[in-house]
């Protein structure tokens, strides 16, 4: 990962930057990164946009063909790609930093990064996957996340170098995604697992428009969240389920 790696100054945005790739004559190879100092149409999940001060955070994308997964096995990529990022952001600030169902980046309560992962698929497989990555390193100010939203340098007051930072993360990520392509899928799971978010914690959600509380027990193997709620076993897809903070 990262061998290829292309930096643009001002693009919309670098999954659609990198998607609009693929249909050349020669297509990207695997592993190729594009990455930009800004984005101007920056996309986060479910249809959400993605901002973030030009020249201050990374902004980049990642093209893998994981043809050895099911479509069924997608979430499989999630959890390999956020675990790399938190092995990165363990070694660099500690264990405090979380994996947020499904992808998000977090150091205790706070979100330094998200994932947008776009996959075309063959027959009953995946033949590409966009992994976007957005992560919060210098900025100082964040407007209208209600205090949700934080950087690398505001943890541990000091910038960190980018280039330096997007060598460490293409690194750990394609160490997690060698173990997936190995077959280590139960080692990976058992790994996000431990590292989520809110794991054994009763938290707030939102469930049709229903505010209701559950202990989050883990995630199964379609990516669902499962909560203990009242005693009963619950799972959600991510468009049923929202948390509160
Ligand atoms: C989220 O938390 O909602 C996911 C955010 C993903 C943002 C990254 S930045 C690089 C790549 N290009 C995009 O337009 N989005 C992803």
């Amino acid at each position: 990962v990262g061998q290829s790696l292309v930096k643009l100054s001002s693009v919309n945005s670098t999954n659609t930057y990198l998607k609009n790739q693929l249909s050349n004559s020669t297509p990207p190879a695997e592993g190729t990164v594009i990455m930009a100092d800004h984005q101007f149409a920056g996309r986060g999940q479910q249809g959400n946009s993605w901002d973030s001060e030009a020249g201050k955070n990374l902004t980049f994308s990642i093209l893998f063909f994981p043809d050895f997964l099911k479509i069924s096995q997608q979430f499989l990529l999630n959890i390999a790609v956020s675990l790399g990022i938190n092995d990165c952001l363990a070694r660099i600030i500690g264990k405090q930093c979380k994996i947020k169902w499904p992808n998000d980046i977090y150091y205790q309560e706070q979100k330094l990064g998200g994932i947008l992962i776009e996959n075309g698929l063959s027959g009953a497989n995946l033949k590409w996957s966009i992994v976007g990555i957005g992560l919060n390193v210098n900025q100082q100010n964040f407007n209208g996340n209600n205090g949700r939203a934080s950087s690398i340098s505001k943890i541990l007051h000091q910038n960190y170098e980018l280039p330096e930072l997007l060598g460490q993360l293409c690194k750990d990520i394609e160490r997690r995604y060698l173990q997936l392509k190995a077959g280590n899928q139960e080692l990976l799971k058992a790994e996000y697992q431990e590292r989520l978010f809110g794991l054994n914690q009763k938290r707030y959600f939102k469930v049709a428009n229903q505010q209701v509380e559950g202990e989050i027990l883990g995630v199964d193997n379609d990516g669902c969240l499962l909560l203990s709620q009242n005693g009963k076993l619950a799972k959600y897809a991510l468009k049923e389920i929202a948390f509160i903070f």
